[in-house]
């Protein structure tokens, strides 16, 4: 049994660690200044899952606080923006994505977000699986949206 923990990102300790799951599982990478940015704009809505029993960063979750159109809505409304979410792969299927979900939508609740969104490759099924069961749904496809042309999909959720 692996016990864990979802806590703040700590842009002194954690920003390697979630620099290294992030080039390991996703072929959009950042360099450190991207991540720290994010950071200091909305700091409650990037954490981290640590493990409890070595202390090693098994996943993160960041996202943005923006405007634009609603997509529930009229008019230009504040909106949440999933950034980057990742797992490493031995510490899969355990909730932790779920789990950083869950404290990325807390965080935006209490900075008033009522909708999010966030951008999925149409080919990555696990984690379109993860949105669904969480009630996000499928909003629009953006054609050759990642570098390597692959189209994005896009999905919404009210939070
Ligand atoms: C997608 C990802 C973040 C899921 O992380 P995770 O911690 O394993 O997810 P959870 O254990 O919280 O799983 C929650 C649900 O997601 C879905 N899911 C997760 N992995 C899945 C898989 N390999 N196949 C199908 N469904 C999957 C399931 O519905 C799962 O619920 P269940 O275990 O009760 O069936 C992880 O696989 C990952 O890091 N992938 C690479 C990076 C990535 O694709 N990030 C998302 C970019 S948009």
């Amino acid at each position: 049994m692996v016990n864990y923990r979802i806590r703040g990102f700590n842009p002194e300790t954690d920003i390697e660690a979630v620099q290294n799951i992030n080039r390991k599982c996703l072929p959009e990478n950042y360099p450190q200044f991207f991540f720290t940015d994010i950071y200091d704009k909305f700091p409650e809505g990037f954490n981290v899952a640590q493990i409890e029993e070595t202390g090693e960063i098994a996943g993160y979750g960041m996202t943005r606080l923006e405007k634009g159109l609603s997509n529930f809505g009229f008019g230009i409304c504040k909106k949440g923006h999933i950034i980057s979410i990742a797992v490493l792969p031995s510490f899969r299927r355990l909730g932790v994505a779920n789990k950083l979900m869950a404290a990325a939508s807390s965080a935006m609740r209490l900075r008033d977000i009522k909708e999010v969104y966030l951008e999925v490759r149409e080919s990555n099924q696990a984690a379109i699986n993860l949105y669904q069961n969480l009630g996000y749904i499928s909003h629009k496809l953006s054609k050759k949206y990642y570098s390597d042309g692959e189209t994005a999909l896009i999905m919404i959720s009210k939070i």
